[in-house]
């Protein structure tokens, strides 16, 4: 999969993309995540990439300009399924969508910076705008990197155990994950569950069931039972 961010700020995405899981998806040919800087697609002696808003109010917006030359340069290079415009504006990422972008093949995320990007760069080139929360980032890159994050994982291969992804919480309608515990079984006179230690194969997995569901209801507060 072939992941492209537009961005002002793309350096914010360095760093965590270079790290642990996401790094060697991208070493193992995965996933292929190429960085774009607005500022290398504006004009002028100092290559803004921002302005004020016509109409007045605070905050600047993103100018039309380098994000059209940007992005005419990707659609023209490739097919991408989704534009999608990071925003907390947008429909709300979840799993679902997560699982659905690990199956595209070329997608761009567009970081929205300072107050928002001009009207006409989503009328002409965004499919999708997503959000990742009821809150406001200063910008979308913290956004993008969630997505990047979630979605690379469900890459066929990206993970080590197969299986991994497919028993996460939310992967699953019995809800969450039961607790885990690694050694020592005693720690600060805490012990872990003795079902664990001692228990067979059937116990365990019904044990495990149990508090994923108990702790699915009281995260959730879901009072009904099933
Ligand atoms: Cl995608 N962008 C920004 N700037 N803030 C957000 C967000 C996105 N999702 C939640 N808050």
């Amino acid at each position: 999969m072939r992941i492209d961010v537009i961005s002002a700020v793309p350096k914010i995405l360095i760093s965590p993309l270079g790290e642990s899981i996401i790094k060697r998806a991208q070493n193992k040919g995965l996933a292929e995540i190429h960085l774009h800087d607005l500022k290398d697609y504006a004009a002028g002696k100092y290559r803004h990439v921002d302005d004020k808003p016509f109409g007045g109010g605070a905050g600047m917006v993103l100018k039309p300009e380098p994000v059209f030359k940007c992005l005419d340069k990707l659609l023209f290079e490739r097919r991408y399924d989704e534009v999608i415009y990071l925003t907390p504006q947008g429909t709300k990422f979840n799993q679902r969508k997560a699982n659905r972008l690990s199956m595209m093949k070329n997608i761009i995320l567009l970081c929205g910076h300072y107050k928002g990007l001009d009207q006409r760069v989503i009328d002409k080139y965004v499919t999708h705008e997503v959000s990742i929360g009821d809150y406001v980032l200063t910008g979308g890159e913290t956004a993008a990197m969630v997505v990047i994050d979630a979605v690379i994982r469900l890459i066929p291969g990206v993970l080590g155990d197969s299986e991994s992804a497919l028993t996460d919480s939310f992967q699953t309608e019995a809800g969450f994950d039961a607790p885990v515990y690694t050694r020592p079984a005693v720690y600060e006179g805490m012990e872990v569950p003795k079902v664990l230690v001692n228990g067979n194969h059937k116990d365990i997995e019904k044990w495990r069931a149990e508090e994923g569901t108990k702790k699915y209801r009281r995260v959730k507060r879901v009072k009904r039972k099933t």
